[in-house]
């Protein structure tokens, strides 16, 4: 055991690959004394080289690492999201100490972190469930950071994790977000967000690249206009940035070289099923993990293409600057339903988990550092700063100026695509939700007369207290 390093270092990393060894540098930047574990001893060598001349150790014994913190320790493990967490989290209970911290940042389902929690706050280990987004250039120059858990053992991290996050108008992306699994859920619930922002990027490309047959240089022109404007997001600007590049090898553009399969680990997925359990609709994020699915059934596309192709292709308007113009408010109000959709579900699961959130708090470190981030968060942040208690984005009186302002545009650009054959479904399911939450009396009476008719399920009366069944074949 090398004695020369005990209890030097504050705060301890375990996994170095790109993300982990990031994030130390990060706090390394700031004259944080970090020291980092991984197996592989090149992931060693290539913290230490990259951390010349700062307080940056690296360990291929995790017992030397953890005797290398200063207590009470705060250890960090970014490793893939399931049985490896509890692993390590095994080999780590022996070498820690009652008052110890150990962050989880990789992106655990929450339920799994609810059950670690408890497991480690039953032998006096803390343990924060962190969602860490921004990727690699994130970890390495400020990411947005959602730590939930214990709040006293937060105090201990607090000033390292503000010094590292992502800063809009100088405040640190980072807050306390609420006990247990709270930071997990908040990550969750912004990937689930993310993935209907990507399937409407994608939608979009779509109407431009087959409806008004744009080419890549085009489209990249009017993505670039957007994100100069009230559009402007990180997903807006990435996607911008995609329609410009070229396969070094090839000269073509690479995105006309990739394959139309999506992949995904998960986050999305959960979002829906956990939104599903908590009845909380959010039909924009659930269509879009569905067509990430349906994209990975090539050959059965391929064959139905042929069987029913689509005749009717070709221009969506003669006139394509208007479009244009519609699109991007169409977009806009889609943009503002599928975020609507993702606090509503936080909201919702702070009453059922006891969460306590701060919606306003946790749109306003969504702002910086994180694959969401918006300017449309700012009105979403001032939306929840004027009323905590906002139950639907929907309700603020800003939101509804520029929703009524969009829902035209977006009805004939949903409309119009469907009838010429264009798959939109995060667009329309934004539309639909709009649509039936605005709506007083929905028809769902009706599904209750007919749970009761075949099922004798009862159904409740207006004006009648009581459940009521009526033999409806009589
Ligand atoms: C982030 C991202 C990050 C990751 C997703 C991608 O916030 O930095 O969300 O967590 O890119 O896990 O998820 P899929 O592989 O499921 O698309």
């Amino acid at each position: 055991m090398e004695n020369t390093h005990n209890g030097q270092y504050q705060f301890g990393m375990i996994g170095l690959g790109t993300m982990g060894r990031n994030l130390l540098l990060n706090m390394a930047d700031y004259g944080v004394a970090v020291a980092g574990y991984d197996k592989n001893a090149d992931q060693i060598s290539l913290l230490e080289k990259a951390g010349e001349g700062k307080k940056v150790k690296g360990f291929t014994d995790l017992g030397q690492l953890v005797q290398s913190l200063k207590a009470p320790r705060a250890v960090m493990m970014l490793v893939p999201a399931g049985p490896i967490v509890d692993s390590v989290i095994a080999d780590l209970k022996p070498l820690l100490e009652k008052g110890d911290l150990i962050i989880d940042g990789g992106n655990s389902k929450f339920t799994d972190t609810e059950r670690r929690a408890v497991e480690l706050e039953n032998i006096g280990l803390h343990f924060f469930g962190m969602g860490i987004s921004g990727g690699e250039e994130g970890a390495r120059r400020g990411p947005s950071m959602m730590p939930g858990g214990d709040k006293d053992a937060y105090q201990h991290v607090k000033p390292i994790f503000d010094k590292i996050a992502a800063k809009v108008n100088g405040e640190p992306c980072v807050t306390y977000i609420g006990p247990g699994a709270s930071g997990h859920f908040v990550k969750m619930v912004h990937n689930g967000i993310e993935y209907a922002i990507m399937q409407l990027l994608a939608e979009t490309y779509d109407l431009m690249k087959n409806g008004l047959q744009m080419n890549n240089e085009a489209i990249h022109t009017v993505f670039k206009d957007w994100n100069d404007g009230r559009l402007h997001s990180f997903l807006m600007e990435i996607t911008r940035d995609i329609f410009a590049f070229k396969d070094p090898n090839t000269s073509q553009y690479l995105l006309d070289e990739i394959k139309d399969e999506a992949k995904s680990k998960g986050t999305g997925k959960w979002t829906s099923q956990f939104a599903m359990d908590l009845q909380s609709p959010t039909p924009a994020i659930d269509v879009a993990v569905s067509m990430r699915d349906l994209s990975k059934y090539k050959s059965l596309r391929v064959q139905l293409a042929e069987k029913y192709p689509n005749d009717k292709l070709g221009k969506l308007a003669n006139d394509s600057a208007g479009y244009l113009t519609q699109l991007e408010e169409a977009f806009y109000f889609a943009m503002t339903v599928i975020y609507a959709q993702g606090m509503h579900l936080l909201y919702l699961a702070s009453i059922e988990y006891k969460y306590e959130l701060h919606l306003a708090e946790i749109a306003k470190i969504w702002r910086g550092g994180c694959i969401i981030r918006s300017k449309f968060l700012e009105d979403i942040y001032a939306a929840f700063n004027r009323n905590e208690e906002l139950e639907h984005l929907f309700l603020d009186d800003n939101v509804k100026i520029s929703i009524k302002a969009n829902l035209n545009s977006a009805r004939s650009i949903i409309t119009g695509a469907m009838q010429q054959g264009f798959s939109v479904p995060v667009f329309s399911a934004s539309l639909n939700y709009f649509d039936a939450l605005r709506t007083g009396r929905m028809p769902t009476n009706l599904i209750q007369a007919q749970r009761d008719y075949f099922g004798a399920h009862t159904y409740e009366l207006i004006g009648k207290e009581g459940v009521f069944h009526t033999k409806w074949n009589a």
